[in-house]
């Protein structure tokens, strides 16, 4: 399998989260239309000359770069055209009857490219036509198809088709099926021409704007007689729509809407109207992703309700009482409002057919009687922070059918079930106890087990020895507990699915086994904070898709091993805290292109600052600091592209490893986040004035080194610094008076070198602790109390006076730089401490916790979450 890619926000990660999910379930509607003849065998059926020339036609207007019209050839021996991939023709007159050229399950064929050309119209009796998820480049869904009269059919999603839906649609009076959905398309004046569409059964328009005709929109559609299925997912429909339309009363509309799939816009209410139209029909209902206000709704009225997607709104009070009544219930996903309460198991007394329960993320509590046995066998199961402890639920225990089962953060406290754990269902596929209270030894994790499964017990008090694990494991995270000993058993997950790592925050110890080979498919690796010591194995080198490496905070000793030099997917390797020796290797800046985050900090290294680090363009913190590096500072440090250009992310960069949410998390995090630390060291020489042109430096330390020479006036240009830190070296002369045009300076400490002169006046700088200009030959002016040679001290009253204009100045500046960030500021004194909570110090740290979460990829850990993300959705 491929590697899955999520990015950017809204509808374009829809569009990715869709395609995966359609991998997974092939969900479109069959329509009775793929009969008994297998596509492109058609026995002894041969195609129509006419026909062969059409599809021949066809075919010239597309790029077939992976070879699916391969089959479409016009040479005799092949030019039967039933036969070819994808076409159908009728058994009796040997017409083509049906054009399969769109989504494959299979995911064997990438898309088509190219147009759509007319020849089709010499197909006349085409029924069915499947053109989706390819890629038609930006052209427009042609006028003519609305003359391929006979179609039933009609699925041109995800295709990249762009600019207005062209309302001769209109002609096609037996359509059945329309999808359009997740195109780029515009309605320009109205949708009348729908309301021809009378034999429509399933209608998706998806991702397509309807702000603008919301309302009359609704109104044709409610009148199409056969509608089952109306999809109209993140179209932007305004808050009111549907509300307030007088005709949705009448009881001719929506009379067979079975399904309605309004998530992702912008409603504000349930409209009420809908009740009376669907009160019988309606099955789905999908309303997740809106604005909708107030209480749960009483959806008694909708007695064949199995579907309730409400999650990502902000409903208050309580689950109502009637959500028992609804016996036909399988899908119920209300995560993310502000629910309330109290749940007792009467509400679940009736719901013998639920399969998907999702409340995570309100504040409910679940009061079941500890014996409690449902009626159902559930399989999907989130109740992150909801309330379900002290104990340890039985009831969960039960459900023996369960895939996705979800308790973090439930405030239970309790020893850990190892019965139930030495026999989990063997449907499991997910198990997330993390943040919880759960304590004891861990007992064997049930290994014979078929399905990949990912394990989450992070952040709970297990200790004891690391158990027995199932082989094919996919995620396994035991950080925030207190395992001990060696990790040599989970040598045997060697299902090579593993993905993800986290054994951070134990006291786990030893050396660490040499056999990481078995986990080729490792991203995330992460065993900081233990005690482990030795060197580094090299089957580390194997894992050519790592992309975190977290070993600080151990005691590993050594070399770095030469064969990390094969992890050239890395993007975080933090080495901090560690005892590792000799040369800052040259091939992590040869070898490792997309390193972001590279720190060494506090080891033994030792020779001087490799030119190599300079090829790391998209290096944003590096931090060197306490080791034993000498040499001067390379002058190339300015090929961090990265920090030189301006608002330059590494997403542009290195998107193949971003992930969905997570993206707009490191987004916000790692924008502007750049940071240099060479701090004590031996290093010598200047400061390169290269190190000026990164303009999104925000923090420099280069103190305890023996940097000598002055600290050059084109420090100015570093705008964005909020932190520097030249202390305890030789920097000699004066300080530049640039200095106090870095309006973010939050921190500067420049004691103990060579400095001489009046410190600048810039009120910033007088703002700061003296003790951060002591230590220095001649500095004078305030902070310091040392007045300058020739200047005396203005009488009290003198110095208030001009204190407050400068004070004034100042404010307005702060004002101004203030309001960019959308606060307030006040007097300049308490802003220099104050301001900027965007702090990178926060950032930093930030950083340093949550990089597991960041970067959480590979197939296996985005097929499942996106699963049942979507399936969250709807
Ligand atoms: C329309 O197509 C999209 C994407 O191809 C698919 O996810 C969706 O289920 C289809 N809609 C209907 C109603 O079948
Ligand atoms: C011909 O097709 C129809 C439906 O399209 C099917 O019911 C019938 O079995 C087919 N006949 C043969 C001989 O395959
Ligand atoms: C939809 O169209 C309206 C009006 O043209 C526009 O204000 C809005 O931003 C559009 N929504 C999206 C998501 O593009
Ligand atoms: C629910 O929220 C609305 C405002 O949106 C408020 O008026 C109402 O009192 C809240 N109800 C409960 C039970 O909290
Ligand atoms: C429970 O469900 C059954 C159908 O499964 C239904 O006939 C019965 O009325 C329901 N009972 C209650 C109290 O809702
Ligand atoms: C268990 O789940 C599978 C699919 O997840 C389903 O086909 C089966 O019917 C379920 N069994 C029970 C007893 O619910
Ligand atoms: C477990 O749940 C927590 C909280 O919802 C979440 O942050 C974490 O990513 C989940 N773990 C897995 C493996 O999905
Ligand atoms: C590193 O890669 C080289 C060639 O790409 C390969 O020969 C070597 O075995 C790899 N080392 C490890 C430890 O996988
Ligand atoms: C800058 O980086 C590029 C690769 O990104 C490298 O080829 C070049 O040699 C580097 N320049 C210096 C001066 O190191
Ligand atoms: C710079 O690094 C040293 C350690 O090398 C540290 O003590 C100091 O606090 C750092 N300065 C800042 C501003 O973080």
């Amino acid at each position: 399998m491929t590697m899955i890619t999520i990015m950017g926000g809204g509808y374009l990660k829809l569009v990715h989260a869709f395609f995966i999910l359609s991998v997974l379930v092939h969900l479109r509607p069959a329509l009775g239309f793929i009969s008994g003849v297998g596509v492109g065998d058609a026995n002894n059926i041969s195609c129509l000359e006419g026909e062969s020339q059409a599809l021949i036609g066809f075919k010239k207007g597309l790029v077939d770069d992976y070879g699916r019209l391969s089959s479409w050839r016009s040479e005799d021996e092949n030019k039967n055209c039933c036969n070819w991939e994808g076409v159908l023709c009728n058994n009796q007159t040997s017409h083509v009857l049906e054009l399969y050229l769109g989504f494959d399950p299979l995911g064997i064929f990438q898309p088509l490219r190219g147009m759509i050309s007319p020849s089709l119209l010499e197909l006349p009796y085409l029924t069915f036509l499947d053109l989706s998820d390819n890629d038609f480049k930006q052209t427009h869904i042609l006028e003519f198809i609305g003359s391929l009269s006979n179609l039933k059919y009609l699925d041109l999603s995800r295709a990249n088709l762009t600019g207005p839906i062209p309302h001769q649609l209109e002609n096609l009076l037996h359509l059945q099926y329309l999808n359009l959905s997740w195109n780029d398309l515009k309605i320009i004046e109205n949708l009348q021409w729908l309301s021809c569409l009378s034999s429509i059964e399933y209608l998706d328009l998806s991702s397509t704007n309807l702000s603008n005709v919301a309302n009359d929109w609704l109104e044709v559609v409610s009148h199409l007689p056969n509608l089952t299925t109306l999809s109209v997912l993140g179209c932007d429909l305004p808050p009111m729509s549907l509300s307030s339309l007088p005709h949705l009363n009448h009881s001719k509309s929506f009379t067979s809407l079975k399904s309605l799939d309004l998530n992702d816009n912008q409603l504000v209410h349930i409209p009420k109207s809908l009740g009376i139209c669907t009160k019988d029909s309606l099955e789905v209902l999908k309303l997740s992703y809106n604005q909708i206000t107030g209480l749960f709704p009483n959806f008694a009225i909708f007695p064949s309700l199995k579907e309730i997607y409400l999650s990502e709104n902000k409903l208050n009070g309580t689950l109502p009482k009637s959500i028992r009544n609804l016996y036909k219930l399988e899908f119920l996903s209300v995560s993310s409002n502000f629910l309330e309460g109290v749940i007792s198991k009467s509400l679940f007394s009736n719901l013998s057919k639920l399969q998907y329960l999702d409340l995570s993320n309100n504040s409910l509590s679940l009061e079941f009687s500890f014996d409690w046995v449902p009626p159902f066998q559930i399989r999907d199961i989130y109740l992150t922070s909801c309330n379900l402890g002290p104990r340890f639920p039985n009831w969960i225990q039960t459900q023996r059918n369960v895939s996705f089962l979800e308790i973090s953060n439930t405030k239970i406290s309790d020893t850990i079930p190892a019965e139930w754990l030495a026999d989990l269902p063997p449907t499991l596929k997910l198990l997330n106890l993390s943040n919880n209270h759960i304590y004891g030894r861990l007992p064997n994790v049930s290994t014979k087990r078929l399905n990949e499964l990912a394990i989450d017990l992070s952040a709970n008090s297990l200790e004891g020895p690391l158990p027995h694990f199932p082989t094919n494991l996919t995620v396994l995270n035991l950080s925030k507990n207190q395992f001990s000993g060696s990790i040599s058993s989970l040598c045997k997950i060697n299902g090579q699915l593993l993905a993800y790592l986290d054994l951070s925050n134990n006291r786990l110890s030893g050396r660490l086994p040499n056999c990481f080979m078995q986990w080729p498919k490792l991203v995330i690796l992460n065993l900081a904070g233990n005690h482990f010591f030795g060197e580094v194995p090299s089957s580390l080198g194997s894992l050519s898709m790592l992309n975190t490496l977290s070993l600080n905070n151990n005691n590993f000793s050594g070399n770095l091993p030469l064969s990390l030099r094969n992890c050239s997917s890395l993007i975080v390797m933090d080495m901090r805290n560690n005892r590792f020796s000799g040369n800052v290797p040259a091939w992590i800046g040869e070898r490792l292109p997309s390193l972001i985050f590279l720190s060494l900090h506090s080891n033994m290294f030792n020779g001087s600052v490799p030119l190599h680090l300079c090829w790391l363009k998209d290096l944003q913190i590096l931090d060197l600091s306490i080791n034993d590096i000498s040499g001067t500072i390379p002058q190339c440090l300015n090929n961090f592209t990265a920090m030189a250009q301006k608002g330059n992310s590494f997403f542009e960069s290195t998107t193949p490893y971003s992930y969905d949410n997570d993206v707009t998390y490191m987004k916000e995090y790692f924008d502007s986040v750049m940071i240099i630390n060479l701090s004590s060291n031996k290093l010598i020489g200047k400061l390169p004035s290269e190190i000026f042109s990164l303009l999104d430096l925000i923090s420099l330390n280069v103190s305890r080194n023996n940097l000598i020479g002055e600290i050059p006036q084109m420090i100015g240009q570093l705008k964005q610094l909020e932190s520097l830190d030249l202390s305890s070296n030789q920097f000699s002369v004066e300080i530049p008076s640039s200095i106090s045009e870095i309006n973010f300076l939050e921190f500067l400490n420049l004691s103990y070198n060579n400095l001489s002169g009046k410190i600048p006046s810039g009120t910033q700088l007088r703002g700061f602790d003296a003790s951060y200009f002591i230590g220095n030959r001649a500095l004078c002016g305030p902070p310091l109390t040392q007045n300058c040679l020739g200047e005396e001290t203005p009488s009290r009253s003198e110095a208030n006076t001009k204190d407050n204009e400068e004070n004034e100045d100042e404010l307005g500046k702060w004002f101004y730089v203030g309001t960019r960030f959308g606060f307030a500021i006040g007097f300049w004194g308490v802003c220099s401490s104050l301001v900027l909570k965007r702090s990178w110090r926060h950032a930093y740290f930030l950083l340093l916790d949550n990089m597991k979460d960041w970067l959480y990829v590979t197939i296996t850990v985005n097929i499942a979450r996106l699963q049942r993300k979507i399936q969250r959705q709807g």
